[in-house]
């Protein structure tokens, strides 16, 4: 049976998922600032810190359960090139995925393999044949779209997610990369499926229908 196609982000209260894009020192500085505040929740879960190599311990609670799930689920990784250009300077050399992972972009480049079963795909023709490949390469487990906003939201428009969870971060943005600008909101229904909270965080979860 095939899997599910869904995404999983950490998102602002007022709606974003990444910080305005800043270039001079001084900005650079402050995007990271507001980048740890939203991912503040996840950053001391164990699982996440042994995923991403920052080292041992770590919190066990129901938050680092939500990560180890979201692996455990995914078999393949979709995602924006401009997501993998901020990665490839951020992750480890094991990068964090250990399954294939197919990048949009027009950007013609060679399968790059990483140590740890991680192998970037880049995909030069399109939103659907990039979900294909890594539907087929999922096999029975879910595809994750993991990034960034512009990336999730063709495949929202395209009506290509069943599911999508969203980590509700209590910090506000003001500007930046918002989840839903352009939703093609009369194509879109949701049906609420799960809300949990934690000290550090709420975690919503939505089944998406078309209208
Ligand atoms: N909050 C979270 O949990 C979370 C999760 C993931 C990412 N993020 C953040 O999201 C930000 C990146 O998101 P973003 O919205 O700026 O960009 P993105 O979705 O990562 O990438 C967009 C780029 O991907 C390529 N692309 C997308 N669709 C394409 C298509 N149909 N055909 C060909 N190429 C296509 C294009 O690049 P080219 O034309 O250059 O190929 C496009 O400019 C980062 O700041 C990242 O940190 C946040």
């Amino acid at each position: 049976m095939a899997g599910k196609v869904f995404f999983s982000v950490s998102m602002s209260l007022d709606g974003f998922v990444a910080p305005e894009e800043r270039t001079d020192e001084p900005d650079a500085q402050r995007w990271t600032a507001q980048w740890r505040e939203l991912q503040q929740w996840i950053f001391p879960q164990r699982y996440f810190r042994e995923n991403l190599k920052l080292g041992e311990g770590g919190e066990e609670g129901r938050d680092n359960d939500i990560v180890r799930e979201t692996f455990e689920r995914t078999g393949a990784s979709v995602m924006g090139k401009r997501m993998f250009d901020l990665g490839e300077q951020a992750w480890p050399e094991e990068a964090p995925f250990h399954t294939p992972v197919f990048v949009v972009t027009h950007e013609k480049r060679d399968p790059w393999e990483r140590p740890g079963g991680t192998t970037f795909h880049f995909v030069n023709d399109g939103i659907e044949s990039a979900l294909d490949q890594a539907r087929e390469a999922a096999g029975d487990l879910d595809v994750r779209i993991s990034g960034g906003g512009a990336t999730i939201l063709e495949y929202v428009n395209a009506g290509l997610i069943d599911e999508f969870s969203i980590a509700l971060s209590p910090v506000l943005f003001g500007t930046g990369i918002r989840l839903f600008e352009g939703v093609d909101a009369d194509r879109i229904a949701l049906e609420p499926v799960r809300a949990e909270s934690s000290p550090r965080v709420t975690h919503l979860t939505y089944a998406v229908r078309e209208r």
